[in-house]
């Protein structure tokens, strides 16, 4: 996690907070707590926001700017949650000027909100005179979203639970998707997790856990591709109600024998990019021509 950040010292720290994607979801049950049974490999990816974290002598509370997105300097926001929670399990008590570069789109599927939380999290530990233990950050941080822990994990991310019980994938599998291109687009409408999840329940279409646990198990013994991988239970909730994904995904599997996904609970998609790819022009062009100019399209890379 220490790699997270950027720059130090002594009183600022600057983090860095990748967006994510899910390779893999399979939602496996509605549990009796209301959340989700779910098993999912997760990247991390280059693109992301950026957090700057200043220490200040008095002890008078948090200060948080967004600039670009006034909106987001609410007590709603992720970052409140963390450093609270950080602050409430050190017992220090000394304030924080924080600034965050938003780029990661929210309501996107792309975790957004828990990457900043959790960067929070590492940014205060740096600056702080108690060092909460890797294991404590990812325990804190579970209580602040069920995206939270995967971002507190180094290399790729197998998740289970409602997200929170996480683990590394094999290193040297990881280690083969490093620098993997990926282009991700979103349309310009973001979906709330819960209610995707709602609707999921609704429609009672969940995976099995012995297939998931089947298929993970299979691709990380190298007998699955990562392409073959690929799944997300949450895009029949979404895509039944959002008529224009299903209709660009089979142009984009038709036109450029790509696979592409729905990360998490949306809006966001993701197509992961062959090396010897040589049509990306002509793939932006489809997925703008389909989803209008006011498209969000990135194209990024796997880190660890
Ligand atoms: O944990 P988080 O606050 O990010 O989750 C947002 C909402 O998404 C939850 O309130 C719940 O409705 C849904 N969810 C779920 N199962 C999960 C994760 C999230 O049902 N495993």
């Amino acid at each position: 996690m220490r790699h997270r950040i950027k720059s130090h010292t002594s009183n600022e720290v600057e983090v860095f907070a990748p967006a994510k994607i899910n390779l893999f979801l399979a939602i496996t049950s509605k549990r009796a707590d209301g959340y989700h049974g779910l098993s999912s490999v997760l990247a991390k990816l280059a693109y992301g926001d950026v957090l700057r974290v200043c220490k200040r002598n008095q002890s008078d509370g948090i200060n948080l700017s967004c600039p670009g997105f006034e909106d987001l300097e609410n007590s709603e926001n992720l970052v409140f949650r963390a450093a609270t929670l950080w602050f409430e399990s050190t017992g220090e008590s000394w304030g924080a000027d924080i600034k965050l570069e938003k780029r990661i789109p929210s309501m996107a599927g792309l975790g957004g909100g828990s990457s900043d939380a959790v960067s929070t999290l590492i940014a205060l530990n740096q600056l702080g005179a108690t060092q909460l233990s890797p294991k404590e950050l990812i325990h804190l941080s579970a209580q602040i979203g069920s995206d939270c822990p995967s971002f507190g994990v180094d290399g790729l991310c197998f998740a289970e639970g409602r997200g929170e019980v996480v683990r590394s994938v094999d290193p040297s599998l990881a280690e083969n998707l490093l620098g993997q291109k990926v282009l991700l687009f979103r349309p310009s409408i973001g979906f709330s997790t819960a209610e995707v999840y709602k609707k999921l329940a609704e429609k009672k279409n969940y995976s099995t856990q012995g297939w998931a646990a089947e298929r993970v198990h299979a691709w990380e013994k190298g007998e699955l591709t990562t392409e073959n991988l690929l799944h997300n239970d949450l895009e029949t909730a979404v895509f039944s109600k959002h008529l224009y994904y299903r209709p660009l995904f089979q142009q984009i599997e038709k036109e450029f024998s790509l696979v592409p996904k729905m990360s998490g609970s949306g809006s966001a998609c993701f197509v992961l990019i062959p090396e010897e790819f040589e049509h990306m022009p002509q793939l932006k062009e489809l997925i703008l021509e389909a989803w209008g100019d006011d498209c969000w399209v990135k194209l990024t890379q796997i880190i660890d």
